[in-house]
């Protein structure tokens, strides 16, 4: 009896063997029967000439209906107030974009009787004069740390409220403490199954991190053919993510050997190896930027931060909005395990939901224009591949850096955001701004060089666009005078 049953098992399983062998037969003789399924072993970056062409897919094969999309920002600090401003008029007036224009607000402001302050409600006026139907000003509730007495820190929080903005299918979160320099609209039409992405915080990558990353002995591999493989995918509709470039694993894994260890463990096991990671420290190892996401808005996500996740983030002090998402959601080595895990579930459903975008493009730090250390990591806009396989000069970076970027973001630390400057060196603002080339700090340091001396004038040229620009917001607004030190380091550790 036994036996036969031992029998009749086997009997089925070369049956299933061989009607699954036929079907995959069959699917290499037909393309539309073809299945591959998606690669759970990697988190993918995505080229900026695929995001672009996925684009130019989505705006020839249909309507695209533009009430689907947002872009969206908070103010919790009134001084962002200004910036917003001048983030949706280039946007909309500049850039022409037909997306929403989301602002969410500490509903004090918005709302509130109790604070007179006529900038506040020249610029709120300002920002609907742009396009009433276009910009939506949302009053919030900004979170605030009940338990202890810091107050400011906690209102990075608030910018977690885009994942409720269900009203949209995608939304570009963005800060606004930035200079945006070009039409975004592209990011609103990667992969469906995208359900979160950003680009890699690559300015906390050590000289020794970057040399390694990307010197001749490095192991750097050029885009060039794989762009070309990708877009011959794409135009034929064919499947092409498995194509991506990785992100290297060595950027972020715990360990070398991480996805060897997991070969072998069960279900219970990676279970384990996940709580292990969420608990430990993950500084020093590369992370998502949160100062520009890509965010497909979920309630269920949303309730989660909200219920889980930002009061565990309370109890511990100097948890930024980037480590919260960073320690649990988005933490690239507990995706790439939950990757694995889902896929271990179901492979054939299994479908990737988070992805990385160039930085080059994205997320430029203004500390970044005169860092050259930074360079060697320009090309491409992808950590680990260089466009053409081979390193740049520095001056070839230091031409295109500002110009290619579509998203510069002001982090130059020890520097403040521009707003907190009335004046540099004893010059101020309005003085430095009558001539033709606005000098902040460059002057103050010893640029020998044709190079440094240009680094400057791009890096000036950014706090320029800013301080020009906001003199559309009025005067009255409240504004610190500082003077910075005279030796400023470019060495930019946070933002
Ligand atoms: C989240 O969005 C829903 C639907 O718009 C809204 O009713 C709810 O109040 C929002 N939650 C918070 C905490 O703002």
């Amino acid at each position: 009896m036994l036996h036969n049953k031992k029998k009749n098992r086997i009997c089925l399983m070369v049956t299933l063997l061989l009607t699954a062998l036929f079907f995959l037969r069959k699917g290499s003789n037909d393309n539309k029967i073809k299945f591959t399924f998606y690669d759970p072993n990697n988190i993918k970056q995505i080229p900026a000439e695929i995001i672009d062409q996925l684009y130019l897919e989505a705006q020839t094969n249909q309507h695209i209906n533009w009430k689907r999309f947002a872009y969206v920002t908070y103010v919790s600090d009134i001084q962002y107030l200004c910036s917003t401003l001048l983030a949706f008029k280039s946007l909309s007036e500049e850039f022409k974009t037909k997306a929403k224009l989301v602002l969410l607000m500490d509903q004090t402001y918005v709302l509130g009787s109790n604070i007179h302050n006529s900038g506040i409600d020249d610029l709120l006026t300002q920002l609907r004069n742009i396009d009433n139907d276009q910009v939506i000003i949302k009053p919030i509730e900004v979170i605030s740390n009940k338990i202890g007495t810091e107050y400011t820190w906690s209102s990075s929080y608030t910018k977690l409220w885009a994942f409720n903005e269900t009203d949209f299918d995608r939304i570009i979160y963005f800060d606004s403490d930035a200079t945006i320099k070009g039409n975004m609209d592209e990011l609103f039409f990667l992969p469906d199954h995208i359900k979160f992405a950003a680009t890699l915080t690559y300015w906390f990558l050590s000289k020794k991190n970057i040399d390694d990353l990307v010197m001749d002995n490095g192991n750097t591999k050029p885009l060039h053919g794989k762009l070309e493989k990708l877009k011959k995918l794409i135009s034929y509709k064919q499947f092409y993510y498995n194509e991506l470039p990785d992100v290297p694993s060595s950027l972020y894994a715990h360990s070398d050997n991480i996805l060897e260890d997991l070969a072998d463990a069960t279900d219970d096991s990676i279970t384990y190896i996940l709580q292990k990671q969420i608990n430990r420290e993950t500084r020093g190892q590369l992370i998502m930027a949160s100062d520009l996401m890509v965010i497909t808005p979920s309630t269920k996500t949303f309730q989660y931060i909200k219920d889980i996740l930002i009061p565990r983030a309370f109890e511990e002090e100097n948890k930024y909005d980037m480590d919260l998402l960073n320690a649990d959601l988005y933490n690239l080595q507990n995706t790439v395990l939950k990757q694995i895990q889902t896929f271990r579930t179901d492979s054939v459903s299994f479908k990737p939901e988070v992805m990385i975008l160039p930085f080059d493009r994205y997320n430029l730090l203004t500390g970044t224009i005169k860092n050259v250390e930074q360079y060697p990591l320009f090309n491409g806009g992808l950590l680990g591949y260089s466009l053409h396989g081979q390193k740049r000069e520095n001056m070839d970076v230091l031409n295109e850096i500002v110009e290619k970027a579509k998203y510069i973001h002001y982090s130059d630390n020890p520097l403040m955001k521009p707003w907190h400057y009335s004046a540099f060196y004893g010059e101020t603002i309005e003085q430095s701004l009558q001539r033709s080339e606005f000098k902040a700090v460059c002057d103050n340091i010893d640029f020998t060089s044709a190079f440094q001396e240009k680094a400057c004038l791009e890096w000036n040229s950014v706090y320029d666009t800013f301080y020009r620009r906001s003199r559309i917001c009025p005067r009255n607004s409240p504004v610190e005078i500082f003077f910075p030190e005279r030796k400023v380091s470019t060495h930019t550790k946070s933002i």
